[in-house]
């Protein structure tokens, strides 16, 4: 389905990311994965077999951006799966310098990556953001998350009209397993969500679908995707 297509991968070595690198690799596309870690990079790489590129990038950095997609050159999609490290204490303890180094991350890097990526991005391309379940659902020491998530998604809808043809769309993932999984976390998520619908944490390949039908759907743009179990309803 995306052969010839050529897929660019922010935060692409673990996590949400790295899935959605491994269903573009299976449906034919060539793709690039990044971030700041020459490490995570070269492992990602070599479990994928080498068939992938690797660039290195720090979102944060407005210079790191430029040269990296001098670097990447022209290509299709543009995924952004960044996650900083996210601060979540309780809004009156958070210090703001750590708040404002993550929104740095998350959100201004989306915003770097897709407003220096557009002149690359071919006819017909596309750019999809992450968002996050506490966009949309409160839970306590989330503040700082559910700001930077609901400001990306407000972004990626107004930045939809002024960029079209090129889409913009953003996924929002509810809470995931991660790899290798963190003890404890799916007790944390049920005490959060104790009504949680599906009573389970959702696997990263089920969210990497998400982006996979953004690419592929030529009509869709400004929307949301939400993948959470059903944890909003
Ligand atoms: N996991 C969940 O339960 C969950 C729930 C809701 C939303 N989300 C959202 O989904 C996205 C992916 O989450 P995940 O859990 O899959 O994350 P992850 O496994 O921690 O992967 C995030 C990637 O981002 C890269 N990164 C971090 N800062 C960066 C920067 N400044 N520039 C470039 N790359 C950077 C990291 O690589 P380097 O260290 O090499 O830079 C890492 O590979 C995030 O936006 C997160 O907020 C996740």
């Amino acid at each position: 389905m995306f052969k010839n297509k050529k897929i660019v991968v922010v935060g692409g070595g673990s996590g949400i990311g790295y899935a959605v690198v491994q269903k573009a690799l299976y449906a034919g596309a060539q793709v690039v994965i990044a971030s700041r870690t020459h490490e995570k990079l070269d492992a990602a790489a070599k479990q994928l077999g080498g068939r992938v590129q690797t660039e290195m990038v720090d979102a944060a950095d407005d210079r790191s951006v430029t040269d990296f997609y001098h670097r990447v050159g022209q290509f299709d999609h543009l995924a952004i799966t960044i996650k900083p490290q996210l601060p979540s204490g309780r809004f009156i303890e958070n210090d703001v310098v750590a708040v404002m180094a993550a929104f740095d991350a998350k959100f201004w890097g989306q915003y770097r990556l897709a407003k220096q990526g557009v002149q690359y991005i071919r006819e017909n391309g596309s750019i999809t953001f992450t968002s996050g379940i506490a966009a949309r659902r409160s839970y306590h020491g989330y503040s700082a998350i559910s700001a930077m998530n609901a400001a990306t998604e407000a972004l990626a809808k107004a930045i939809a009209i002024e960029l079209a043809p090129i889409r913009v769309n953003t996924v929002c993932p509810g809470f995931v397993d991660t790899e290798p999984p963190i003890p404890g976390r799916a007790q944390h998520v049920m005490a959060l969500s104790p009504t949680l619908p599906l009573n389970r944490l959702g696997a990263v390949s089920e969210i990497a679908d998400a982006y996979l039908y953004l690419f592929g759907n030529s009509y869709s743009t400004g929307s949301v995707i939400v993948v959470d179990g059903g944890v909003t309803c």
